[in-house]
This record gives structure tokens, sequence and C-alpha cells, in this order.
């Protein structure tokens, strides 16, 4: 891979369980494969209800259980400044898409004419695990520990598609993708 950094941001709607579990196995993922230092990782909510607290302690739990940690993260909000600063943003969920894209709406009309938002690329996390019979990582936030285990097993998947992607995509193109097949 070139040294062009390749940065993602996974949303869900509060960044308690889904998306800090996506930002948690990507990175464990990305290190396994050997490709951490090229790219740069961060995980937010649709909502602000949970900013700046710990993951759900259930979501944490689960995860631990197959080695990831997410006791550093801390939750946030989208905010209009993420377009300009990933290259992928990546939904758990088709309301947590809707609501990516209408504030991405909202946010171009007052954006600065030197804004690349327009490059960024959005789009569901699980297009990255065709197999899976999901569209949607589902919320588990209401249900018992299996929904969080189920989280994991999708996360799992849609991680290793993406990441072989990537590593496709700088095999073939001497760097990272600035178009990833997913989102043309
Ligand atoms: P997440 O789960 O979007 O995967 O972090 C949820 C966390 C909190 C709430 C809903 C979903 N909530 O309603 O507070």
């Amino acid at each position: 891979m070139t040294s062009k950094m390749t940065r993602i941001l996974f949303v869900c709607l509060g960044n308690i369980c889904r998306s800090p579990t996506a930002e948690a196995v990507f990175r464990a993922r990305a290190e396994q494969a050997g490709i951490l230092s090229r790219l740069q990782l961060d995980s937010c909510g649709t909502g602000d209800w949970h900013v700046g607290k710990a993951p759900d302690s259930r979501a944490q739990r689960a995860a631990a259980t197959r080695d990831y940690d997410l006791s550093a993260l801390r939750a946030r909000q989208l905010d209009p400044s993420d377009f300009d600063r990933f290259d992928y943003i990546l939904a758990m969920d088709a309301a947590n898409l809707r609501d990516i894209i209408a504030l991405q709406a909202a946010s171009s009309e007052s954006a600065s004419p030197e804004s690349n938002a327009s490059s960024v690329h959005i789009g569901r996390f699980l297009d990255y695990a065709p197999n899976q019979c999901h569209a949607d990582v589902p919320d588990p936030y209401y249900g018992g520990d299996k929904g969080f285990d189920d989280v994991l097993d999708l996360i799992e998947a849609a991680s290793d598609g993406l990441l072989a992607q990537l590593v496709d995509a700088a095999d073939a193109h001497g760097g990272p993708p600035n178009k990833p097949e997913a989102f043309q």
C-alpha cells in the first residue's frame, strides 16, 4: 500500500454498541493483516444521548469474549466535518444511512468551496459481507446477550470483506482505493 491513509468512520445510532464494536474489530483485523498503520479508524453515533460515555457494558463483555477491547472508546456524535475528514462513512443500518445522508445534504448547503465532502463514500457496512442474509446490523440495545453476539458475527464478516477489498485494491493500484466498487 502507498503512504496515503485510508480514513474509515463506523456509524450507528448511539455509538455505544455496534459502531464501537465495528471500530475495535476492524482495528484488530487490520492489525493482523499488517495494514493498520495505513488506516485512520473512528466511530460515532447519529444521536447525542450517550456522548462521552464508554461502550455499553454488554457490548464490552461480548467483545471481550473474542479478545476485542472496547474500554478506551468514548461516544461522540456525527459531525458535518466528518464528511471532509473520512474516505468511507459506513452505516450499521438503513436508518443510520438515511440520517448520515440527510446531515450531508444539510451541511453541503453551507459547505465552503474547498470542501471535499463530495468524495466521501457513504454506504452500509454489511455491503462488505454479501454472504450474510442481513443488510443491517440489528440494534442490540433493547435485547439480550445473544444480540450482542450476533452483532459480532456480522461485524467480523463485514470487516474481513472490507479488509480484503482494501488489500486487493492496494495490490491492483499500488495504493488504497479512492472509489471502492461497493460505492460506485
Ligand atoms: P447503538 O445502540 O446504536 O448500536 O450504539 C443503541 C444505543 C443506545 C440507544 C439505541 C441504540 N438508545 O436508544 O439510547
